[in-house]
């Protein structure tokens, strides 16, 4: 067991509200970053996407995403590695996503890693997305200007009492 792994939430409670922020993810390229174990990309690759790319630092977890997108019939990839490092990200991601999932991540990443590298990484996701950033955190006002910087455009936050806020960000025309 790995310590301090588990988080809030039933996953139907995680997934409430991903299919009703407008975003389409069937035929796209999705990015889903911090994948965990491959059950959020699971259920969006219902949606029939084109392409999933999950990345997740455990491991463990993308072994497990691995085994689960067997029964998944979308072309998909997972790597393991510390979204932050920028030269890993240059190395594996794409230039070119249409949807980034980041989804309870952002946090982590100004927690553990700092500020700064947390909001090049965003910044870095941006750049490499095509039209749609889901985004759910605790710091809406700070994520919302590098959105704003990148040329996203914030759609209606959905709130819950026990997890973090989501919204999409789409970029503009
Ligand atoms: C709270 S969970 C969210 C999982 C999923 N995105 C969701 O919304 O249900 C955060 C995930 O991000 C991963 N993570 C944390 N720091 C990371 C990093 N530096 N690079 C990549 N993944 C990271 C964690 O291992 C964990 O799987």
């Amino acid at each position: 067991m790995i310590e301090g792994r588990t988080f809030l939430g039933t996953w139907p409670r995680r997934l409430s509200g991903l299919f009703d922020v407008g975003v389409s993810f069937a035929d796209q390229r999705i990015l889903d970053v911090g994948c965990n174990m491959g059950i959020v990309g699971y259920e969006v690759c219902k949606q029939g996407p084109a392409y999933y790319h999950g990345v997740e630092l455990l491991e463990t977890h993308c072994q497990i995403a691995r085994s689960i997108f067997t029964a998944v019939p979308v072309e998909s990839v997972f790597h393991d590695f510390d979204v932050t490092d920028a030269s890993v990200r240059n190395e594996v991601l794409s230039e070119d996503y249409d949807v980034v999932l980041y989804l309870a991540v952002h946090h982590h990443l100004v927690k553990k890693r700092g500020k700064a590298p947390a909001e090049e990484t965003a910044r870095d996701l941006f750049r490499r997305c095509r039209r749609s950033l889901i985004f759910r955190g605790d710091d809406f006002d700070a994520f919302a200007e590098l959105a704003d910087a990148a040329g996203f455009e914030q759609g209606p936050v959905i709130k819950d009492p026990l997890l973090h806020p989501f919204c999409a960000y789409t970029r503009r025309p």
